[in-house]
């Protein structure tokens, strides 16, 4: 949830290239930033609360001189916002200096330890015992970087990679459960969590193993495993396009995202990777699991309702947080489907392991085809959508959505039709539904400011789309949203309609359409504000979003689409910013 960098080689100074790549990987996590740099011997640490633009325009950090360094954004998740907690993290003596992302679970038993040795703390992290076990044991080892990192490893429990900076000249990492790739250039080494962190200088990259240590040393590097074996791992050349993560004429990433749809759309389907394969172990299978947090559930639940209506395929979905505690009634010949864009995602990740300890074979969806996810699977199918920057889940969420509709297909002998055309039409449609753009901003800002919950009604297959609008509308507009399956209203939640409820109707003209009418008139005799979404007006609405008509099943993928730009303008609305909504991060790499 935090990203980290490490920087030797002889580009230029060592600031500015971290300071850049930090603005690359802030999706990761944007509390507070901070970089460390080597200058004549002297480790010099500047950090603060804010983005990485907002901390450089008060410190300067990109002025820091030196020719090698690490950086960090942070995601709090030990010790509150502020200066003292942002990383970097010296050591005592200031001869080292540590950026860290994951968890230090035994963090409190290490502190008290060094604390009782004479190490004195200056912040409330977990992080900050990685500096002090690093000086105690090059101490120990008399500055043999190589046992200090083995021992320092070896005292730490939990999911972290780290990246600490000697005052020797010595930039050393190491990776376990969290995510860690060397960049490799022949100018400079960098150690990042993210490709995004050096895609600019290098495409060559390595991704080291769980337990990998790696010390770059001038223009070398070198990985060991725990053990202190050296280990050799394979060259990646990793996608330039990956890299390309621009606003362009959008004032936001989020929109630009949303907009992207029409063209992201199709090319999941193109991208054939593995899915003649990925798809056998689903027919071969005697029962299928799905599984995925956050936007990629809501669409993994999508994905259970098409495979049961269309392709009678029986599955279960869980969310992966949830999916530890019920990995133990895995059956035999079991597949696993795990969906996630960034494909580090520590609950799934966790999941995903557990359920392969039974002998559930895992195929995944994954937006980065060198991710863990991806890694860890017999079999795997990418989004193929590019770069999505933004923190909520937009265009990936789209693209999830068109290869759960192949899987439908193709398990379904093409009752669920993708052919050429009906391809290209909904292409079309898509474009249509994001001319709604202006009009959709119109109704949003016509609304009350001070909305404190919308409700996002919807049936079947319409009904994982009011649990993804409600996700988009928290998230970014940090307003109360909740989803709900229209016939449950009168089980309970109609209680909470009054006249300054807003209910979002997802209506089309399908067989839920009637009913839902009936919904809305109910909710609507309590006072509350109607917007429908559907390709027929009804007076019941007090506003309406006119949807094309499409073949049922496909309803789900044009319906998201107001949804998000609603959420989206809802933010706008409240002067909040949609790209790093508070609290949040894009890739939540802790459990
Ligand atoms: O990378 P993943 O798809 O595994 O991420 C899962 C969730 O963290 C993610 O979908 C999250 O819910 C989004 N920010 C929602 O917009």
């Amino acid at each position: 949830m935090c990203s980290i960098i490490g920087y030797s080689g002889k580009l230029n100074l060592a600031a500015p290239l971290l300071v850049d790549s930090l603005k690359k990987m802030e999706y990761r996590g944007y509390d507070s930033v901070g970089i460390a740099t080597l200058n004549n011997g002297n480790i010099m640490v500047s950090k603060g609360v804010g983005k990485v633009a907002e901390v450089d325009k008060e410190l300067n950090l990109n002025r820091l001189p030196g020719q090698i360094g690490i950086g960090h954004t942070r995601w709090a998740t030990h010790g509150g916002v502020n200066d003292k907690n942002a990383h970097p993290h010296y050591s005592c003596t200031s001869n080292i200096a540590v950026v860290h992302n994951g968890i230090i679970e035994n963090y409190h038993e290490l502190k008290t330890e060094l604390a009782n040795e004479g190490h004195i703390f200056k912040s409330q992290t977990d992080s900050e015992v990685i500096a002090h076990l690093l000086e105690k044991y090059s101490r120990i080892s008399n500055n043999d970087i190589k046992k200090t990192m083995i021992e320092t490893c070896k005292n730490l429990k939990g999911s972290f990679a780290f990246v600490a900076v000697f005052d020797n000249g010595i930039i050393s990492g190491a990776r376990f459960d969290e995510p860690l790739i060397i960049g490799i250039s022949s100018q400079a080494l960098f150690l990042s969590s993210d490709v995004l962190g050096f895609l600019k200088h290098t495409d060559k990259s390595i991704f080291l193993d769980n337990g990998d240590i790696v010390i770059l040393e001038n223009d070398n590097y070198t990985i060991f495993d725990d053990s202190g074996n050296v280990v050799q791992r394979p060259l990646t050349q990793v996608a330039w396009e990956l890299g390309s993560s621009e606003k362009g004429k959008f004032a936001h990433y989020t929109l630009k995202e949303i907009h992207e749809q029409t063209s992201t759309l199709l090319k999941p389907l193109n991208d054939s990777n593995d899915f003649a394969t990925f798809c056998e172990y689903l027919q071969r299978a005697s029962n299928i699991y799905i599984t995925g947090s956050g936007t990629s559930y809501n669409s993994g639940l999508l994905g259970k309702l098409l495979l049961s209506k269309y392709a009678r395929k029986k599955s279960e979905v869980y969310m992966s947080s949830e999916f530890q505690y019920f990995s133990d009634t895995i059956e035999p010949n079991s597949v696993v489907i795990a969906i996630s864009q960034s494909g580090e995602t520590a609950d799934v990740l966790h999941s995903v392991k557990k359920a392969k300890e039974t002998g559930a074979k895992i195929v995944s969806i994954v937006n980065i085809p060198t991710s863990s996810l991806a890694r860890m699977s017999d079999s795997y199918v990418t989004l193929n959508c590019g770069p999505e920057i933004g923190v909520a889940a937009t265009k990936s969420f789209m693209s999830q959505l068109m290869i759960l509709y192949k899987i439908v297909s193709t398990l379904s002998n093409q009752y669920v039709s993708l052919e050429g055309s009906e391809l290209k039409n909904l292409q079309n449609l898509i474009s249509k539904v994001l001319g709604l753009d202006d009009k959709i901003r119109n109704l949003i800002n016509s609304l009350d400011s001070n909305i404190k919950d919308i409700y996002i009604l919807g049936r079947s297959i319409h009904y994982p789309i009011a649990l993804e609008g409600s996700l988009k509308i928290k998230e970014l507009a940090y307003i109360h949203a909740e989803g709900i399956a229209a016939g449950e209203l009168k089980h309970g939640p109609l209680a909470l309609i009054d006249q300054e409820s807003v209910v979002i109707v997802i209506n089309p003209v399908d067989e839920t359409h009637l009913d839902v009418i009936s919904s809305a008139n109910e909710i609507k005799s309590r006072g509350a504000y109607i917007i429908g979404l559907s390709n027929l007006r009804n007076e019941v609405y007090d506003a309406f979003i006119e949807l094309p008509k499409v073949a049922d099943y496909l309803y789900p993928v044009i319906e998201i689409i107001p949804l998000q730009l609603m959420s989206y303008y809802l933010a706008i609305k409240k002067q909040v910013d949609p790209d790093y909504p508070r609290n949040l991060a894009k890739s939540v790499t802790v459990k």
